[in-house]
């Protein structure tokens, strides 16, 4: 098992429309593959954790880096696992309309366990302000 987190850069073109079909779409592939997922949408970036086996992490990330929907995928993080911290959803989709908010805090809502604190997820506005 892996956990898969990344920044993009959202395509300027990208309507609401186009997110609810990336989600509807994620829900069904995302379950079919044991697949869990956040996906939360800025103004102008995406930000995504997936949790799952690791060839199927692998799988559903080549498609993702190549979707024009979103361009520059940064993987910040990417790390075995011992089991799923997101395990309730199989995509759960949270729009945030500005840039910078506590990151941190929308995740905790959505991780099984409350007192998730990896380093990683708190780094994450840190990284946020630092991308152009
Ligand atoms: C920001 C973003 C997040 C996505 N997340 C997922 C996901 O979690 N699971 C998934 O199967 N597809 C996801 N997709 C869609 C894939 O890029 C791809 O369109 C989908 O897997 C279907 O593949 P296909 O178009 O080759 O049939 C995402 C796309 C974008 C732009």
């Amino acid at each position: 098992m892996k956990r898969v987190i990344y920044i993009s850069h959202r395509q300027a073109s990208t309507t609401n429309e186009d997110i609810d079909d990336i989600v509807k779409v994620a829900k069904q592939i995302n379950g079919a593959n044991h697949i869990k997922g956040v996906l939360i949408s800025l103004p102008e970036h995406f930000y995504q954790v997936l949790e799952g086996p690791v060839s199927a992490i692998s799988e559903v990330m080549g498609r993702i880096v190549k979707d024009h929907r979103h361009h520059s995928v940064k993987v910040f993080s990417e790390e075995s696992i011992p089991g799923y911290q997101f395990a309730k959803w199989t995509m759960v989709h949270y729009e945030v309309d500005e840039e910078f908010t506590d990151y941190y805090y929308l995740l905790s809502r959505f991780a099984t366990n409350p007192n998730y604190e990896d380093s990683y997820i708190k780094g994450i506005k840190m990284m946020l302000l630092g991308l152009s």
